[in-house]
């Protein structure tokens, strides 16, 4: 079951194949219920960042459910407009704060531009970003270190300028919008491709496609699409408030025959004209 499994990361990390997704969900009751709900039905792996303005409510579900730290895996990210040294290493220690933890798992670039200026050139900031997140790394204060919505150019950056490079990266990936391009680069470079808005944020979950072969298999929608992302050997992290929701989506236990990733790979991108974020 995907639950009990696991991706290693190029440094040799164990990363849980499926993360509970937090984008969008409330801070408070919401955020806490919700966080506290996944943990207990399985998940290991939580994915926040500072900019979702959740990561207290996270923090106290990790403290309530009495799971030990080194079972859980925390992603956080660094906020898209924070570029520069000194601002990760202050952004890094106010996420540890919020979280209530002394280590995260996996820290990340949030993208490499603000997300007011998409597009805006910040090769210089995301160096300085990326080696102070090589000295928290160094330090032992994080197990592993990414980034988030980067381009083939954006990574060949920071691994030009420091020859070091990201074990992850976290980019909109779903059924219809395999992004091949920074796909492709990331899989020949064992960088992991964590797949954000893997349900295409619910939009989906109506194709006819999509249905169709989840009849087939006798299962949902929603499981069909979180086992095309692992079958591209990317980690997705689906996110729901609603507790059956967050259950159904961890028990993925079968895989797809090829000609019916053939017919997913043909689903045209629900959502072609919006506007990457997350
Ligand atoms: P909700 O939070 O109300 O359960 P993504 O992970 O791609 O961002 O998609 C999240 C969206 O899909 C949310 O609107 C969420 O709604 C919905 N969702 C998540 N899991 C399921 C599921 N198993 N069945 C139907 N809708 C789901």
């Amino acid at each position: 079951m995907l639950k009990d499994e696991d991706f290693i990361l190029s440094n040799g990390v164990k990363i849980p194949k499926i993360a509970f997704g937090t984008w969008q969900i409330p801070d408070g009751d919401v955020a806490y219920n919700s966080t506290l709900a996944a943990i207990k039905m399985g998940y290991r792996h939580i994915d926040t960042a500072r900019a979702y303005e959740n990561e207290k409510s996270i923090g106290r579900a990790i403290k309530d459910s009495n799971v030990k730290r080194e079972d859980l895996f925390i992603t956080t990210k660094l906020p898209a407009d924070c570029k520069g040294y000194d601002i990760t290493i202050q952004k890094f220690n106010e996420s540890l704060a919020n979280l209530g933890l002394d280590y995260i798992d996996l820290y990340l670039i949030h993208a490499p531009w603000p997300w007011s200026n998409v597009g805006a050139d910040c090769r210089r900031e995301n160096i300085e970003c990326w080696k102070a997140m090589i000295d928290l790394y160094n330090k032992g204060l994080i197990r592993a270190i990414g980034v988030s919505n980067f381009r083939v150019d954006d990574l060949e950056n920071l691994i030009h300028a420091t020859n070091f490079k990201p074990h992850a990266n976290q980019i909109r990936f779903f059924v219809g919008n395999t992004q091949n391009e920074i796909y492709n680069y990331c899989q020949k470079n064992n960088i992991l491709i964590m797949a954000y808005s893997p349900l295409a944020t619910g939009n989906l979950l109506s194709d006819k496609t999509v249905n169709d072969i989840a009849k087939k298999y006798n299962t949902t929608p929603a499981k069909i699409l979180l086992r095309y992302c692992v079958e591209k050997n990317t980690l997705p992290l689906p996110k729901s408030t609603h507790e059956e929701r967050i259950k159904s989506n961890l028990e993925v236990d079968f895989t797809l025959k090829e000609e019916d990733i053939k017919l997913l790979d043909q689903v045209r991108n629900p959502e072609l004209d919006r506007p990457l974020r997350s």
